[in-house]
């Protein structure tokens, strides 16, 4: 049985609807996900999920939407296997963002997708599980340590000297998306609809999600970088609030290098290369800025 027929008796058996249609959506990375149509006419956005992935995106959801983040309504949850569940979303209206950055709408979409982390981070983190590695400095640095023990000596040096300058300030856990990348953020026309991809909400550093989005501009769109820092940064954490390149670039690299030891040996590579440009950034940033 194909994925398609598998969740087309699963909707029946379960929903007593039948799927009509499905194809493919435009993006998407990890997960094997579906747009739905069922004989309600509805579309609907099938995503199937580890079980525990699929328990902390229908949490993660309930909790940002309680404090106004807009994000997709989860329909139903159907246990597919002992291990794994198809998550039924109602369908948002929109384009990833990723897909307008290099147009002429990318600075003020930047600035308003600052204003939206804007609204994660005003979230009471308290409703949110930590992630441990992020708790304090210490935590911090301990796991860095621990996730860049294969690594290249020098590369493991400028890792753990980015996770102790990042350690060398206290920090207050704020709520994160975990992957706060263009490619997460569903837009239509000016308007921020849906935050997408909910699987790694936790609580971390305040800077993480703002660390993650401009490095993934940084790499994937290098072009519009220079000039989507200020509005982006402006949009989330105001012209007061607003942390140094320097700073973000080193939260940056211990993320990504959290993700890369823990990610499934495909995705590694890309993991690494995206190490290797917050690397690059913190020597830009230190060369212009180095007291920061
Ligand atoms: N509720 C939704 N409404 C519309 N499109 C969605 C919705 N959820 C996911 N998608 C589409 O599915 C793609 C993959 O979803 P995502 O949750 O980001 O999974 P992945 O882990 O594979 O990136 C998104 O890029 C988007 O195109
Ligand atoms: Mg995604």
């Amino acid at each position: 049985m194909t994925r398609d027929d598998e969740l087309s008796s699963l909707v029946a058996r379960r929903l007593g609807t039948e799927v009509l249609a499905t194809s493919s959506v435009g993006w998407g990375f990890s997960a094997v996900t579906l747009r739905v149509r069922l004989s309600s006419g509805r579309h609907q956005i099938a995503q199937l999920r580890a079980r525990p992935e699929a328990l902390s995106i229908v949490r993660a959801t309930r909790s940002l939407r309680a404090c106004g983040v807009p994000v997709p309504y989860v329909a139903h949850v159907l246990r597919a296997t002992d291990e794994s569940a198809w998550i039924l979303f109602e369908e948002v209206a929109g384009d990833v963002a990723a897909a307008r950055l290099g147009s002429a709408a990318e600075v003020g979409m930047a600035a308003t997708i600052g204003s939206t982390l804007a609204v994660v981070q005003a979230c009471s983190a308290s409703a949110f599980t930590p992630d441990p590695a992020w708790v304090d400095g210490r935590a911090l640095v301990a796991s860095v340590q621990r996730w860049s023990q294969d690594a290249e000596a020098p590369v493991r040096a400028a890792v753990v000297a980015s996770s102790e300058r990042v350690a060398s300030r206290s920090w207050i856990p704020a709520v994160s998306h975990g992957d706060f990348a263009p490619v997460n953020v569903l837009m239509a026309g000016s308007a921020v609809t849906a935050l997408i991809d909910l699987a790694d909400v936790r609580r971390r550093h305040p800077l993480v999600d703002a660390a993650w989005h401009l490095l993934i501009v940084r790499h994937h769109h290098p072009a519009s970088f220079a000039g989507l820092v200020d509005p982006f940064l402006d949009g989330s954490f105001g012209r007061a609030g607003r942390p140094t390149e320097a700073r973000l670039a080193d939260v940056a690299v211990a993320r990504a290098a959290q993700l890369a030891s823990g990610s499934p040996f495909i995705g590694r590579a890309h993991l690494y290369e995206l190490l290797s440009t917050a690397l690059a950034w913190v020597a830009a940033a230190l060369r212009e800025a180095p007291h920061n």
